[in-house]
């Protein structure tokens, strides 16, 4: 078997490299053949993005991912750290400006968390939010007050100072979003007020040295000018040029990678999801085939997922894959393993084995690429600090074994969701895949309540695909987060013709959410969901009933194990 696929070989042209040695279907042949394809050269690389961004610290409210997102969406980078974070770590960032985020402590607890002492020192302008707002009254020289009831919905701001720069191109009397306890009594010196609700004489605050405070949330939707008030203070008061911006991403990205790496060779695990497949992309941007993916067929695939990714990557944008069908391996590891959390064990596990085996077929590898986005990283800083409760073990690539001594790379590292999307999109990256659902590393195994079986698998894959046409056929696939079918460990009677059925029964699951941290069940017609069940109970045998799961995140997860 060969070890490399990057040169057609006649005599083993209607296989691939495999570690088993299994025969695969008629689109690999013609990928092979495509296979010494060369990636589209990078232009003269050059760094694009001027250092310029804004720096929220984050003192722990639940928005604060959000304001991050908010100022991005207005061209300016910004990153979110944790409010204790040390100067030297933020230095090399070259922030305009700061942005203090809401959070659920009072200025008079025991242990409030306070500004760092260099927000201050550093004379650049200050946005306060909410908590950060108090923050700044207290630690400035005025006076918070202890709220007597929490403030919590929808105001009306009454701008009393038009011409702050905060305003500008807004009409007063807009809609804010408020939730807030503590209130600020007396203002620090230097500063005015700004503007005013009903219950909050003092809903905005600044002074002359751009120092503001808002005692709403300008980062939800609900706030109506909030996006704008965000815009204003870092163009207007911090002087922010611009510059982040898709082209400027990509260009910048491919810049790096092709200084970090040089000569060197990296590896990387292609799984079909948007993440490691727009990693991969623009990797092979900046290095060509300089890049090796990795794509290990566990078994625990939809339909037509091997075909979909092979003809994307390889027919289509001529990359160096190394395929390994390890269907047999994983079944074998998750033979008699009903428990949740074994079976992602199991699969992690029997990655990793695969994973190293096929990386040493290639030789000498200096770095492993990842596609993890930024809420990851910012999760793990998070769950770094605070004892989280462990929900789900999640198997993700990057759990490899240290003595592989290879140096990360991971190009989406300071990206979200719907930047990557974008990414992928300027990349030309077909529309399918960039607006694929996220699928999870174990697959369809945690679709399967009990044992996974080949049989089993096979019935969910049925239903599975069914739901998937069904939905994309109303055209809701991309409004909702994920969509699929769950075999469950249930058997009902049912009665078919004139026949008695004792079957399998299916739930169908549908939610929406912006970054699966929380999500919603989706309100799909009544007439959608008729169809879906009707087509499942008629097409895939050994089925005879179909639920809708109506529970939202939480106190349910997104996947049933
Ligand atoms: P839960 O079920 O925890 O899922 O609400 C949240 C999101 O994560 C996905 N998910 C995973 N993704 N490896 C992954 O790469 C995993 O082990 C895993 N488990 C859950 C899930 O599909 C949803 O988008």
């Amino acid at each position: 078997m060969s070890d490399n696929e990057t040169k057609p070989n006649p005599d083993t042209s209607h296989r691939i490299a495999t570690s088993g040695d299994i025969e695969v279907s008629t689109y690999l042949e013609i990928a092979k053949e495509m296979s010494g394809q060369q990636p589209v050269p990078a232009k003269e690389p050059t760094p694009a993005l001027e250092n310029e961004s804004i720096v929220v610290l984050d003192f722990g409210s639940q928005y604060s991912m959000l304001i991050t997102r908010r100022v991005r969406e207005c061209n300016v980078y910004c990153e979110l750290l944790p409010y204790d974070t040390p100067w030297e770590k933020i230095e090399s960032l070259n922030p305009k400006g700061f942005i203090l985020s809401g959070g659920p402590a009072s200025v008079y607890d025991k242990d409030a968390p306070l500004a760092p002492s260099y927000i201050f020192e550093k004379k650049l302008p200050i946005l306060g939010i909410c908590y950060g707002m108090q923050l700044l009254a207290h630690q400035l020289g005025g006076r918070v007050a202890r709220g007597k009831t929490r403030e919590y919905g929808h105001a009306i701001l009454h701008t009393s100072d038009p011409e702050s720069p905060l305003f500008a191109n807004i009409t007063s009397d807009n809609t804010v979003w408020m939730s807030h306890g503590d209130k600020i009594e007396t203002m620090p010196p230097g500063f005015h007020s700004l503007a005013y609700t009903e219950n909050s004489p003092i809903a905005v605050i600044g002074n002359d040295t751009g120092i503001f405070g808002l005692q709403f949330h300008p980062e939800v939707v609900h706030t109506t000018a909030g996006k704008d008030i965000i815009k204003n203070f870092i163009y207007k008061v911090c002087g922010c040029k611009g510059n982040w911006t898709v082209g400027n991403f990509i260009t910048d990205a491919i810049y790096r990678i092709k200084k970090e790496v040089g000569g060197g060779k990296v590896i990387m695990a292609l799984s079909g999801g948007v993440d490691s497949a727009v990693a991969a992309t623009l990797i092979h941007r900046a290095i060509g085939n300089q890049l090796t993916c990795i794509f290990v067929n566990n078994g625990l695939l939809r339909r037509e997922e091997v075909e979909r990714t092979f003809n994307t990557f390889r027919l289509n944008m001529g990359m160096n894959i190394r395929y390994a069908d390890a269907t047999e391996r994983f079944l074998e590891c998750l033979k008699g393993v009903i428990d949740p959390e074994q079976k992602r064990k199991a699969i992690g596990g029997e990655f990793i084995h695969v994973f190293e085996e096929e990386a040493q077929k290639i030789g000498k590898v200096d770095y492993l690429a990842q596609g993890t986005l930024y809420p990851d990283v910012i999760e793990s800083a998070v769950s770094a600090s605070k004892a989280a409760a462990k929900i789900k073990t999640h198997h993700n690539v990057g759990g490899l074994p240290a003595n592989m001594m290879l140096k990360l790379i991971e190009p989406l590292r300071f990206l979200f969701k719907d930047e990557v999307r974008n990414v992928g999109l300027a990349l030309n990256m077909p529309e399918e895949m960039v607006w694929r659902q996220p699928f999870p590393g174990p697959g369809l195994a945690i679709r399967i309540i009990g044992e996974v079986t080949r049989e089993r698998l096979e019935i969910l894959r049925s239903a599975d695909y069914i739901v998937m046409n069904e939905i994309k056929k109303a055209k809701l696939y991309r409004n909702l987060w994920q969509t699929f079918a769950v075999l469950t460990d249930v058997h009902s009677v049912g009665v078919m013709g004139d026949f008695r059925t004792y079957g399998y029964m299916v739930a169908v699951r549908a939610v929406t959410s912006e970054d699966a941290m929380t999500a919603d069940w989706a309100r799909l017609p009544y007439d959608l969901l008729a169809h879906i069940s009707n087509r499942i109970v008629n097409e895939v045998t050994s089925v005879n009933r179909v639920v809708y799961d109506i529970t939202s995140k939480p106190p349910a997860t997104i996947e049933w194990e």
